[in-house]
């Protein structure tokens, strides 16, 4: 049964809160949301009712595409006994030039909460400080933090716990890459991302995740040298090589970026039980070979699976 105790202490620490990332939560709040989220996953899993918005609607903004992040929220909405309702841009007035502000403005008179999935953190950013209403961050071209939440209860769920883990990210230092350096400084996961040296994380994130690994007591580290991140790890995670939004030269780049492929021989220097984790989609054969994404050590699906019960988490808590 649901714990009238669990869910009302979530609602004591989020309710009406943002969820636009990670940085803005501590390392308890982070560990709570997990510890609901899984849950939450076990009264799905035996089939028991834990309808717990009923009657509340969520907006669902979408500027860019989505399978896992749509899905996932309108059916974690459908099992809360709640509505979602799916809005591209060409939908809403957005397109025709309304402020984000207006719209902010007025999707608060009508709905409970607005997930939103754009380009410019700085589209989030101003959606919540006009509405009167939890704002969700989707994707941005900075940040993805519900896929990291979705990470972390994986993680977690796998390995029991995140004490002595080192993760490494191999790949683009993009969204995910920025968002998986603060949840892992935020919870005291030791993390290092390989980049080419003209695609590393913004420098201004870097320093705040450093901020962060100061208090929890995390190693983070960037550097050019795949082998060096995975050296050891308990964690391989990588993600495409370009992003949603991202219009240069795709040939030229996957040319620069193979070096940072996660392949057979690269695997071999992390620990032996290591997990491999990609947020997906996936490109197969570029930022990861088959045998890794289809191998044994992978738990690609469990991890997209989480993002249907880590959201319900996030939802139940600030709506
Ligand atoms: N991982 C993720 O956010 O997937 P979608 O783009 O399909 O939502
Ligand atoms: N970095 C990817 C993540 C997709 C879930 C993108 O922004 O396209």
């Amino acid at each position: 049964m649901i714990n009238p105790v669990v869910v009302q202490n979530m609602k004591s620490k989020l309710e009406g809160k943002h969820f636009l990332k990670l940085a803005d939560f501590t390392k308890a709040e982070l560990m709570d949301l997990i510890r609901y989220t899984i849950q939450l996953k076990n009264m799905q899993k035996v089939g028991e009712s834990h309808q717990l918005l009923k009657g509340k609607t969520l907006a669902m903004i979408f500027e860019k595409s989505s399978t896992r992040t749509r899905v996932s929220f309108e059916t974690g909405m459908y099992q809360l006994g709640g509505h979602a309702m799916f809005l591209n841009k060409n939908d809403l007035q957005i397109g025709n030039g309304e402020t984000i502000a207006d719209t902010a403005k007025v999707l608060s008179r009508y709905v409970d909460g607005i997930m939103i999935r754009t380009y410019d953190h700085a589209i989030v950013e101003e959606l919540a400080d006009n509405a009167s209403i939890p704002i969700i961050n989707g994707l941005t071209d900075d940040f993805h933090p519900c896929q990291v939440l979705a990470d972390l209860v994986t993680i977690y769920e796998e390995k029991g716990s995140f004490k002595g883990l080192k993760l490494a990210f191999v790949g683009d230092g993009n969204n995910m890459a920025q968002s998986l350096l603060m949840g892992c400084a935020i919870m005291g996961i030791d993390c290092t991302v390989a980049s080419p040296d003209n695609s590393q994380v913004d420098p201004e994130v870097f320093k705040q995740v450093m901020g962060k690994a100061a208090v929890s007591g995390a190693k983070i580290e960037q550097t050019n040298d795949p082998h060096k991140a995975v050296e050891g790890a308990d964690v391989i995670y990588t993600d495409v090589w370009a992003s949603m939004g991202w219009n240069g030269d795709l040939e030229k780049r996957k040319q620069s970026f193979m070096k940072f492929q996660v392949n057979d021989e690269l695997v071999k220097e992390a620990k032996e039980d290591y997990l491999f984790l990609h947020c997906l989609p996936a490109h197969r054969e570029e930022e990861v070979t088959g045998t890794v994404i289809d191998g044994d050590h992978s738990v690609v699906f469990d991890q997209a699976e989480n993002r249907l019960h880590a959201q319900k988490a996030i939802l139940t808590s600030l709506l």
